[in-house]
């Protein structure tokens, strides 16, 4: 990888640990689909599966290898050799092949999921980074749990896994622990503590257990880290992972971060409906960037707002992340503005028609039909006409 200073390498996960989301299993044909459309969005790393996991798994991985030339394909092992013998098959064809190895880095992971020691945990994992880097040059290391790992120890474990090859090295919040302000400064305490930390790729990866995956993931990059794990539309365990969208909308939005990503925005919509059809998942309405209320507006002051001046009530342009344009919602809370721009959007122009009029009854019809459509317009101005 190069290192542009403020280059933030997209990593996406949406077809290993998104997948892992019940009901959400998707066939090798349909990863191979979702594949190619990360691939045109620009993402710069695409974790294909976890080859030891099941046969499908594991020719998932061998197809995408084979198909995807542009992104680099990583296949998730632990620190066990058959993991990563597993995962090295797999990755065979890809041309840009990375093995993603890792073990526990909190006590509570190294006592109760071990039954371990920290040092024999630390020592394992230099173990599996060595033998990884025997089939690929690109290795990243995560250190599960690491939101609640000591410090001082996870530190240790970065830099003897930086010392036997990894190029990447992953801090994941596994359980979505983390205030933004410590997930910060867990960051900034390896770039500070860590003596080879310039010789890998700091890498983010927050789970949303507390709703706070995407502020992590920002402060994680604010204080050095320079790849961020994310998913499409934020799917993955439990409460997700961070969202893709939030983080690419955050560093296109707030220029003053200074990061820029190769991913082509306008991808982000259709991309984010795709990936709710295959994998059964339906996007909340008031989700972030992608959901269905995220560019519609419905009350009367918000919609009097934006048809003078869109930036009045809007913080990203609806076009850059793949939509048309914003929505206007004929509700019994819009206003005469939003409503005569409906009606001459389907030829009725508001200096023929009684706009008070038509206002009221249309505020009847509102108060029971809850969302007005063309439709219902076309028949109140029908009834208007015959009056
Ligand atoms: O959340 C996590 O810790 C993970 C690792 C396997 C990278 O998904
Ligand atoms: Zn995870």
């Amino acid at each position: 990888m190069l290192h542009d200073p403020n280059r933030i390498y997209v990593f996406d996960t949406t077809l290993r640990d998104g997948e892992q989301v019940p009901g959400s299993q998707l066939t090798t044909e349909e990863k191979l689909i979702i594949g190619e459309a990360l691939q045109s969005l620009g993402v710069d790393v695409i974790e294909a599966g976890f080859p030891i996991s099941s046969p499908g798994d594991f020719q998932s991985v061998v197809e995408l290898s084979k198909l995807l030339r542009e992104p680099v394909i990583c296949a998730l092992t632990r620190a066990i050799k058959g993991d990563i013998d597993r995962a090295a098959e797999a990755l065979k064809e890809a041309k840009r092949p990375r093995i993603h190895t890792g073990i526990g880095s909190s006590d509570m992971h190294i006592q109760y999921k071990f039954n371990s020691t920290r040092e024999a945990v630390l020592e394992r994992a230099v173990e599996a980074v060595k033998y990884a880097k025997t089939f690929v040059e690109d290795v990243e290391f995560y250190a599960e749990d690491a939101g609640r790992a000591d410090n001082v120890y996870l530190a240790q474990m970065v830099e003897a896994v930086i010392g036997a090859g990894a190029t990447v090295v992953n801090i994941p919040d596994t359980n979505g622990y983390c205030l933004p302000e410590q997930y910060g400064e867990k960051i900034r305490f390896l770039k500070e503590h860590v003596k080879n930390i310039d010789q890998a790729v700091i890498s983010v990866h927050c789970h949303n257990d507390l709703g706070l995956a995407t502020a992590n993931s920002i402060a994680g990059l604010q204080n050095g880290a320079r790849q961020v794990e994310c998913t499409i539309n934020g799917i993955g365990e439990r409460a997700g992972n961070t969202s893709l969208e939030e983080v690419v909308m955050i560093i296109k939005t707030h220029q003053s971060l200074n990061f820029q990503t190769q991913i082509n925005s306008k991808h982000l919509t259709p991309l984010s409906h795709m990936v709710s059809r295959m994998m059964n998942m339906p996007v909340q309405a008031n989700k972030a960037v992608v959901g269905r209320n995220a560019f519609a507006h419905s009350s009367g002051i918000h919609q009097d707002g934006v048809l003078k001046h869109r930036e009045t009530y809007e913080i990203m342009n609806p076009e850059d992340v793949g939509l048309d344009k914003s929505s206007i919602v004929l509700t019994a809370r819009s206003g005469r503005h939003a409503l005569k721009y409906h009606l001459e959007r389907l030829g009725f122009p508001a200096d023929r028609i009684d706009l008070e009029g038509v206002y009221q009854r249309f505020l009847e019809l509102a108060d029971v039909k809850k969302e007005l459509q063309d439709e219902d317009l076309l028949l109140l101005m029908e009834a208007e006409t015959q009056h």
